[in-house]
């Protein structure tokens, strides 16, 4: 069994979308093992997306992850990190391919619904900074 993280942004809360997005990861047969709406501030989104601080695209990126809540997830299941990686589609909502969550539902590089964990190691990390009491619980 394995763990990832994903966020589903504001675009899929205003949208009314994270029942829809839920529903695919639940039928694709994961577990929802936690999850919370929270408020992104600027120093946890510089921390987040601290591979993105420097590139052009990151203030917009701040703006738009802080604006409204985001609904946290850990999800559960075999191969969690990559199966969701394919089913949430490439990053350019445009780009993604039919049958994805992106790819299905959205059109913009940066309102793209949803974030995940890209690898295990940054599920750890992201799944400690989203759900701190779940420490050692991975
Ligand atoms: P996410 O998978 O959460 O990882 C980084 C986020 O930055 C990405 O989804 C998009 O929301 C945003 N992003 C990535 N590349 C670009 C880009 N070229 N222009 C605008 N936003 C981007």
């Amino acid at each position: 069994m394995e763990k990832t993280l994903v966020l589903l942004k504001p675009d899929a809360v205003v949208r009314k979308l994270c029942g829809e997005i839920l529903r695919r990861f639940e039928n694709k047969g994961l577990n929802i093992a936690d999850i919370r709406m929270l408020n992104i501030t600027p120093e946890l989104a510089r921390i987040h997306y601290s591979e993105h601080v420097n590139k052009p695209f990151y203030p917009d990126l701040e703006k738009y992850i802080t604006s409204s809540p985001v609904v946290a997830v850990i999800l559960e299941g075999e191969s969690a990190v990559a199966v969701v990686r394919k089913m949430i589609g490439s990053t350019n909502a445009a780009d993604a391919e039919s049958g994805t969550i992106r790819g299905d539902l959205a059109l913009s590089n940066r309102q793209n619904l949803v974030h995940a964990s890209d690898s295990s190691q940054s599920a750890k990390r992201e799944i400690e900074l989203f759900f701190p009491n779940q420490k050692n619980l991975n």
